[in-house]
């Protein structure tokens, strides 16, 4: 499609995706971008194992018209691909770092051992190959891949280091559910990006980037800017993934039209349920399914939060965040005139057993907790400075779980191999955090003593925390013991992780 039949019809005049009230000094913007779709990676067979290549690099990526921005990238300039396992299979990842600096690559959700987790302590040093071994147990769903380096996590996940993981079982293969990738099943990987006027991002630049988590003012899919999809299907499955710092989405449809919800975190719910809204903050995934069969076009947006969401921050923070969450386009979708026919989707997706509070071995009890104290004002520093040293410098001001914030040498939590656990997470700040658990998945039990919404019934790994909630979650650790490799626990505000609101646990 020409570019100017396009933006006629689509009526967007020349704003690009750029949220309002902020405007853009180097013009230009007002190209829309064919959404990029990330190359798949299945793995070479060699014996019964499959192998997966994946290389760490630096790049030059073109965001915005005329510009290059120096990133980082997997395989490639700018995040890396799609990775596909199938449950039941043997595999060995090849992670070599070629950045200059030090990184790791965690697998968000997957349930494999600590030593193969990529967690904090799998550090791969620049010029150095990482080769852990699992085995892939778990069931089908939407998963991801990301840089866990201690204190740089939010710097290097939001220069790229980022990716999709797609596991495929026996339920979802048979399933009459979209599962082309790329042409009725499509990634969108979520994030926003701030630039300098030379093109390259702007990371932490006040302090305020880092309490509320680092919020920026262009929307990036699959790493593209304004960018536009066109259905060839009626049914068109959507996986997407906030891959951003700190952004909650509610994601909508600029016609109100409903869209079906396939699953979340670790996979299926148990029937799809209809709605019209999303809400999903960093770390999370959701698979849905929405019908293009009228041929109109339409936007995936994104709206601030109701007034009454319970995420919604509270007290003097609630003003800086709607700041932050205007309604801005996400994606521009235009579907063609002869659209082909998609099967009718399954009256249930999977059998949910649903963990009960019987015979539970233990409670622990989590507190999140930030200082908001003044004392975190001073020590700023400039555009792409570290997180920590920012509020360490200060003294108090750390974010912190149980009043301790994050330290590599102290394992926080030993669980007994076996047990079955429910962990109370009690959110004592102004804003909600998304907690999110290694190892493996849990079930949501009660939020403020009421039973989640139908939204939140499949396996998760990481649930919001509203500001003054109480979320109980509950989770088995029947394997994976080693006295010597933690798992982590921290809230997915890669901003908040990075200045301490982490722990560790050991299953033994
Ligand atoms: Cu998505 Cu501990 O990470
Ligand atoms: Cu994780
Ligand atoms: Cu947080």
């Amino acid at each position: 499609m020409k570019r100017r039949s396009f933006l006629k019809t689509t009526g967007y005049g020349t704003a690009g995706f750029l949220l309002p009230g902020l405007s853009f000094a180097q013009g230009g913007a007002g190209t829309f971008n064919p959404l990029k779709i990330p190359g798949l990676l299945t793995g070479t067979s060699r014996g019964s194992v499959k192998h997966y290549d994946l290389k760490m690099q630096t790049g030059l990526s073109n965001f915005l018209p005329g510009l290059s921005t120096p990133t980082f990238g997997i395989n490639g300039n700018f995040l890396g691909p799609t990775i596909r396992f199938r449950d039941g299979d043997d595999v060995a990842m090849h992670v070599e770092n070629t950045l200059g600096e030090a990184s790791t690559l965690h697998w968000h959700g997957m349930h494999v051992p600590a030593a193969a987790d990529g967690g904090p302590h799998q550090v791969v040093k620049d010029g150095s190959t990482w080769n852990p071994e699992f085995q892939i147990r778990q069931k089908s769903g939407t998963f991801w891949y990301h840089s866990h380096l201690v204190s740089k996590t939010g710097e290097q996940v939001y220069k790229g280091l980022a990716g999709m993981i797609i596991i495929d079982d026996e339920e979802s293969r048979n399933a009459s559910i979209p599962s082309e990738y790329g042409v009725d099943d499509i990634p969108l990987v979520v994030q926003d990006r701030r630039f300098n006027e030379d093109g390259s991002f702007q990371y932490l630049s006040s302090h305020r980037d880092i309490m509320m988590g680092f919020f920026a003012d262009t929307i990036l899919v699959n790493g593209t800017a304004s960018p536009y999809f066109v259905p060839t299907t009626k049914k068109v499955r959507f996986r997407f993934l906030n891959g951003s710092n700190a952004r909650t989405y509610n994601f909508a449809f600029s016609d109100d039209r409903r869209f079906r919800q396939l699953s979340c975190d670790g996979g299926f719910l148990e029937r799809h349920i209809e709605m019209s809204r999303l809400v999903l903050a960093p770390g999370e995934r959701c698979d849905i399914v929405v019908d293009f069969s009228d041929g109109n076009p339409v936007d995936l947006i994104s709206l601030p939060l109701d007034g009454n969401s319970p995420f919604l921050p509270r007290g003097m923070m609630r003003n800086m965040y709607q700041a932050n969450t205007p309604r801005f386009n996400v994606l521009a979708i235009r579907p063609q005139s002869n659209l082909a026919n998609s099967e009718e989707l399954p009256q249930q997706l999977t059998a949910m057993a649903r963990l009960d509070e019987g015979g539970i071995d233990r409670v622990r009890a989590f507190t999140l907790g930030m200082a908001m104290g003044m004392g975190m004002m001073g020590g700023g520093r400039g555009p792409g400075g570290g997180g920590r040293g920012m509020m360490r410098n200060s003294g108090e001001g750390e974010f912190s779980i149980n009043g301790r914030s994050m330290d590599m040498a102290v394992i926080n939590e030993t669980i007994p191999l076996g047990s079955k656990e429910i962990w109370e997470i009690t959110n004592d700040t102004m804003m909600m955090h998304p907690f999110h658990v290694h190892h493996g998945q849990f079930q949501v039990l009660d939020r403020n003593g009421v039973s989640p919404s139908a939204h939140e019934r499949a396996f998760k790994d990481t649930v919001k925390v509203g500001p003054g909630e109480k979320v109980r979650i509950i989770m088995e650790f029947e394997d994976f013991s080693d006295p010597n490799q933690p798992y982590m626990y921290h809230c997915h505000i890669l901003e908040h992780e990075d200045n301490g609101m982490m722990g560790q646990f050991v299953i033994v």
